[in-house]
């Protein structure tokens, strides 16, 4: 893997910093959930001007940009995953004018913005899809979606035994003109999310429409949706197993073709523009998706995906560092997002419940149960310092730097999320990772809302304030603000290098003069004098003794400053 050197940039406020023409392959970036960041006009419901009135936050965080998850209007039957007009934000949370107001905040901050593409699927409300419904079968409408009879002899049977990802049946039929029992439309997650058909050149030409848009418009970058699905195996055919992973859903090779036509439109404009991946596959497969000429990033769920253990890290790490010797792109990695439970509860979790799902991620990423919120603390703060010293991007999402556990205690009817919704309260689903942020104790929805919040906060958010957090030196966010800014002086040019510990539960390794020591066992590890002197600790080093669930970061030879 190679890096460019850093280049000096004047934003448009007049100061200086320094960015590498590949931004990207380094950048420390922000995940807004724009409904739960920041609410400025007291709707309960965050919006972008919330957001912009916030980024002074976001700045002093010391990231390097922001994405927005999904903000163009949406009936919003999954969180805005259900998009019904790709080329216009959603009025509720303040339309263009407060886009444009934000895109302006974030650039003369020198921070990039990305917005999320939804290449899948759009909204039962898009108007294709209208359009779809009042056409015949064999339409072209009906063409640009994956429409099919049914099997049987009157057709009451779905085209074939595919699952949604979100549960229930992967197929909804819907009336003919005539009232009666009509075709039926593929949705690999809601009802309300029906399937595109990337073999119409209506569909790919949008697209090629909705890049170009919000290229235009200025924006530095997309994180595409599912973006190992939009192509299915040939003939739909039927799984042997309906209730295990689908292979025909994901991952097929035509996907790639996709790829390569964004990569072209993104590289046809003169600045640095990023396309990231979702993809959840193994770190080997996911490595085809930033081959050359194809997406710049792609996230590398794998570290997710694992217990905090010593091996299980190791591996996802090396196997993940592996593969990138053969792509021209570069990792981006994770711990949190809005699709599963947050790190501090997944790492602190001391009895967990059985968990029933048929989606492999659930059953790794959204356990509930009881959890040790000072285990987890610790142990997700340590997996983030290691996670930041890695080659590669880092994504954050907004509440780990306050260290936010999951609200597991959400009132059952507050529920929105459609997995709990198709589960029948079988799954809770993500909403507990979706709440509004605490931002101030003593403040009317802890300082997020003037009005009633969209899903309801705990009490105990109290504890987790920014405003708190900000005063005190030893809290989680004034670790992640030391950790961002430390992280910018290791040189990203530098592999990384393991070192021997002696001991299989810590992990060590180098990257250049930086050496980064994470103990996942109960016993402190005696870190070597020749490690070099104390950079950042997760928790504090005693006698270079680092305490268990505990990452640091040493340098060998410290700066005069
Ligand atoms: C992945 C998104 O991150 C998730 O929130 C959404 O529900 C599905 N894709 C479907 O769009």
């Amino acid at each position: 893997m190679t890096f460019s050197p850093a280049l000096p940039r004047t934003t448009t406020n007049g100061a200086v910093t320094v960015e590498s023409p590949q931004w990207w392959r380094s950048s420390v970036i922000y995940q807004l959930y724009v409904r739960s960041f920041a609410d400025s006009d007291g709707d309960g419901i965050g919006d972008l001007d919330g957001i912009t009135a916030h980024l002074d936050h976001l700045a002093s965080l010391g990231v390097d940009g922001l994405w927005l998850n999904p903000c163009y209007p949406s009936p919003n039957r999954d969180g805005g995953y259900d998009v019904s007009d790709y080329l216009t934000i959603d009025s509720r949370y303040g339309g263009m004018p407060a886009f444009q107001r934000l895109l302006k905040a974030a650039h003369d901050r020198g921070l990039k913005l990305l917005l999320d593409l939804v290449p899948n699927h759009c909204s039962d409300q898009h108007e294709w899809f209208i359009q779809a419904l009042q056409a015949k079968p064999g339409s072209p409408q009906r063409d640009r979606f994956l429409f099919a009879d049914g099997r049987g002899p009157d057709g009451s049977e779905p085209p074939n035994n595919w699952r949604s990802t979100f549960g229930g049946p992967a197929w909804t039929q819907v009336a003919a003109q005539d009232g009666a029992p009509g075709q039926w439309y593929l949705h690999s997650f809601d009802t309300s999310q029906p399937d595109f058909n990337w073999e119409n050149h209506e569909v790919v030409e949008m697209f090629d429409d909705v890049l170009r848009t919000w290229f235009d418009r200025g924006i530095d970058g997309f994180r595409i949706d599912v973006a190992y699905a939009m192509v299915k195996a040939a003939g739909l055919p039927d799984l042997a197993d309906p209730d295990a992973e689908n292979p025909h859903l994901w991952n097929q090779p035509g996907v790639h073709d996709i790829f390569s036509r964004w990569r072209a439109i993104a590289d046809s404009y003169d600045r640095e523009l990023t396309l990231l991946g979702e993809v959840w596959l193994s770190p080997t497969e996911v490595a085809d998706y930033i081959r050359e000429g194809e997406l710049k990033q792609v996230f590398y769920f794998d570290l997710l995906q694992q217990p905090f253990d010593a091996a299980a890290f190791r591996q996802s790490i090396a196997e993940s560092l592996a593969g990138l010797d053969r792509v021209e792109g570069s990792p981006a990695w994770a711990l949190n997002s809005h699709d599963v439970h947050r790190a501090v509860t997944r790492y602190g979790l001391i009895a967990p419940e059985p968990i029933i799902s048929a989606d492999a991620n659930a059953l790794r990423t959204r356990a509930r149960g009881e959890v040790d919120l000072q285990l987890g603390v610790a142990r997700a703060t340590a997996a983030a310092l290691l996670m930041l010293a890695l080659p590669g991007s880092v994504y954050l999402y907004q509440g780990e730097e306050l260290g936010l556990p999951e609200v597991q205690d959400l009132p059952d009817e507050a529920r929105q999320d459609p997995i709990w919704l198709r589960s029948h309260g079988t799954e809770h689903g993500r909403d507990g990772s979706r709440v509004p942020l605490p931002w101030a104790a003593g403040q009317p929805a802890f300082g997020f809302s003037s009005g009633s919040t969209w899903l309801a906060q705990p009490d105990w958010f109290a504890n987790f304030t920014v405003e708190q957090q900000q005063a005190d030196e030893q809290s989680v966010l004034a670790l992640y603000r030391k950790a961002l800014r430390v992280r910018r002086s290791i040189d990203q040019a530098n592999t990384l290098d393991w070192l021997d510990t002696g001991r299989a539960d810590v992990l060590a390794f180098r990257r250049g003069d930086f050496i980064n020591v994470t103990v996942f066992g109960g016993a402190p590890f005696a870190v070597p004098a020749d490690w070099g002197t104390e950079a950042l600790c997760s928790q504090p080093l005693v006698d270079r003794q680092l305490p268990a669930d505990t990452s640091g970061w040493f340098r060998r030879f410290p700066s005069p400053s």
